[in-house]
Order: C-alpha cells, then structure tokens, then sequence
C-alpha cells in the first residue's frame, strides 16, 4: 500500500512569525501521529525556522517551487541545493498557479522534476484539468498528457521517489470538492499510468494525493475511496486545528 501523506501548501500566505504560532500550536496537535505522512510547504523565507521547530516530530517540510538551473544569474529564482540547505526534502513542481498564473510549461516542469530528483528532492507534481476541459469530456486525455510529460523515461526508482497530486483545477479554492466518485475514478487512472509506464510494484509504491478544497469535513470520505493516498491541502491547511483535523482523519483511517 502507497504510504498515505497529507500535505499543506500554504501559497503566498503568512508571514514569518504567523508561520512560527502555526508550527508551535501544530506540533503539539500531531503527537499521536505515527502512521500518516505530514509535509508542510511554507513559503520560502519560513522554510528553516519550521524545518528547526518540527525536527522532534513526524512531519517533515517541503518548498513550493523551485527552479531548474542548478545556480547563477537567474534573479529571485531558489535552487534545489539552497531548498536542501534549510530542510527540504520536498518540493510542489507543476501546481495548477504555477502553470496558469505564471506559465508553466509541461516541459519547464520536466526540467525542474529531473533537478529535484538529482539533487535528492521529492517533487510533489500536480497533474490536473481545467473546469471546460472536464466539462467537454477531456479530463483523462488531460490528465495523461501531463504525466507523460512529467515522468516519461524516469527509473522505476525515481518515480518512487515522486509524490503525485490529482488537483481537478475547478475544486482548487472554490469550496467546490470533486466527489469521492469523481476523484477516485482519476486515481485509479493514475495508477493504471503507472503500471504500464512502469509496473505493478512500481505503482503500488506511489502516493497519489487529492487536492482541491480538502477540509475536515470531507476527508474521511475522500480517504476511505480507492486510490486516495492522501491530501495536498491548501486553504484548509492554513489552521492548525483544520489541518490537524485532517491529519488526524487518515491516521484514523489507517488505525
Ligand atoms: P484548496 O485546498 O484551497 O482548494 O487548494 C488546493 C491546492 O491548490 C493545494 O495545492
């Protein structure tokens, strides 16, 4: 069974000290956990003081982004050495903002994945359609084009190494979450990629997170449908006690 991992991205959201109160109160919401996986993404300038706060506990932290070269004249960008160097052991490459908002190409994406697993970074990829590509039937045709871009010709190891992020675009920040029905059907497509690009073991071993409006109240349902390996959570994750709640729920589940 894929280890079940929830995780908090945070976006462009809280300042140094609102990071430090969330990880204070968290860290002692998460004591009990011992079976689910918790990553937390801050924005960069919180990533070493959380990485220090949480060292005594299960979760781990992750950054948001990253950039494909490995160093030089590329103002504002932050490498996959400098995330290492604060902490990081995961990083979210190819969130829907980041392709929509900012550009992202499938391909700008590919390079940063094949940096991060150099470098011995997790990426965490989001793969996901748009609400008129869903509404005109091209969900899958979507979902496909983005994984293959984003894994074709990796080592069976390397895409053990990556996380996978099914974030159905219309249910991101809209309050509007896919059924259990509508993510599970996509997970399971997902994985079925990830036997014939790779094998069943292969497979077996890769989390596939449901992200898109994630609360407390839907994550019991969401976890107990197949292929549902945990959350990438946005909103929700920005309180402690909603994102210990969700934490909790799929360490419940797991018991
Ligand atoms: P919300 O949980 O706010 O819908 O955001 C989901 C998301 O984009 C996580 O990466």
């Amino acid at each position: 069974m894929p280890k079940k991992i929830v995780a908090a991205n945070w976006k462009m959201n809280k300042t140094y000290q609102e990071a430090e109160a969330f990880v204070t109160d968290f860290s002692k919401k998460i004591l009990e956990i011992k079976k689910t996986g918790v990553i937390l993404c801050p924005p960069f300038i919180a990533l070493f003081n959380i990485h220090e706060k949480l060292k005594n506990t299960v979760a781990e932290v992750g950054a948001q982004n990253m950039y494909f070269e490995e160093s030089g004249a590329f103002t504002s960008e932050i490498s996959a050495d400098m995330l290492k160097s604060v902490g990081a052991k995961y990083v979210i490459l190819g969130h829907s903002e980041r392709r929509h908002i900012f550009g992202e190409t499938d391909q700008v994406i590919r390079k940063k994945i094949d940096r991060a697993l150099e470098k011995g970074l997790k990426p965490i990829v989001c793969l996901g359609e748009l609400l008129e590509e869903r509404k005109a039937g091209k969900t899958l045709e979507v979902v496909k084009k983005q994984f293959d871009a984003a894994f074709d010709g990796l080592s069976k190891a390397e895409m053990e190494n990556c996380i996978i992020a099914y974030e159905p675009v219309w249910a991101i920040g809209t309050g509007e979450t896919a059924t259990p029905e509508q993510a599970s059907e996509v997970h399971t497509e997902i994985r079925k990629m990830l036997i014939e690009k790779f094998d069943n073991k292969t497979a077996e071993n890769v989390t596939i997170q449901y992200g898109g409006s994630v609360k407390p109240s839907n994550a019991k349902e969401l976890i107990e449908s197949k292929n549902i390996d945990g959350f990438l959570v946005g909103g929700a994750s920005l309180d402690s006690n909603h994102f210990s709640d969700i934490v909790h729920a799929v360490e419940e589940y797991l018991k």
